[in-house]
């Protein structure tokens, strides 16, 4: 059995004042949860984050990283420098660095090679626009970014990537992708997967859904027998209601 993931992704928000107090009251809400609560929150909270999560159940992860170690890279953060934090996760390839930031499949896969050397968890994100849902290209377009993505790895580092795949137009939208079809195009992912590494490899590896998750469709879409968590943005931006997600058995 796999386990569920449930991760928050607060993308550009919460101060580190902010921080400190969801997570103190995000702790005991989910102190009993077998699924693996992980945030990953900005850079500037992440110190912030890491102490007050201390023993705690919650883990902690970025939201980006560079590929390359150390070097003239102005502004950049490097795995090297997430792991003498002791972060956990990162996540890597989400859509909006995809679209804002000129981040491609070949960075996906530098940054999630760099991540596994510095002993990091990458969540990796794959999702389709609307235009290409709408033409017929979904299956095509998520197995390809899944393939890229982990192009190079060995099986025991495809096991343990996590891949979230997040519909483009679902995030931030409101709009969630039907359970079943949800459901559907992470099979799809999986299957790409075992034609490459072998049934066994994608029998293990963690697939989320992300797309306006909130407490009132968790619990459809985690029942799923693909769907293996979710990565959620605004929805886990108040704990109460984040810590719903996580206890979306009830
Ligand atoms: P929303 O949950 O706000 O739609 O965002 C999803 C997302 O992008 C998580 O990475």
């Amino acid at each position: 059995m796999r386990k569920k993931v449930i991760a928050g992704n607060w993308k550009m928000n919460m101060l580190p004042d902010e921080t400190i107090r969801f997570i103190e009251e995000l702790a005991p809400l989910v102190k009993d949860s077998k699924n693996e609560v992980v945030l990953c929150v900005p850079y500037t909270d992440l110190f912030y984050a890491l102490l007050t999560a201390q023993n705690t159940n919650i883990k902690i992860g970025a939201q980006n990283m560079h590929f390359e170690e150390s070097g003239a890279y102005t502004g950049e953060v490097s795995a090297k420098m997430l792991q003498a934090i002791h972060v956990e996760y990162v996540i890597i390839g989400h859509s909006e660095r995809r679209q804002y930031f000129h981040e491609t499949d070949e960075t996906v896969n530098k940054k999630v090679k760099a991540a596994f050397q510095y002993d990091l968890k990458p969540i990796v994100c794959v999702g389709e626009t609307l235009e290409q849902r709408e033409s017929g290209e979904t299956e095509k377009i998520i197995t390809e970014q899944t393939q890229l993505a982990l192009q190079g790895l060995s099986n025991e580092q495809v096991e343990n990537t996590i891949i979230a795949y997040e519909p483009i137009w679902a995030i931030g939208t409101g709009k969630t992708a039907t359970k079943e079809d949800a459901n559907n195009s992470i099979q799809a992912i999986r299957n790409k997967i075992a034609e490459i590494y072998g049934q066994m490899v994608a029998n293990r590896v963690i697939i989320q859904y992300g797309g306006s998750v909130k407490s009132s469709n968790a619990k459809e879409l985690f029942e799923m027998p693909h769907i293996d968590g979710g990565l959620v943005g605004g929805a886990s931006l108040k704990a109460e209601e984040f810590s719903k997600i996580v206890n979306f058995e009830g």
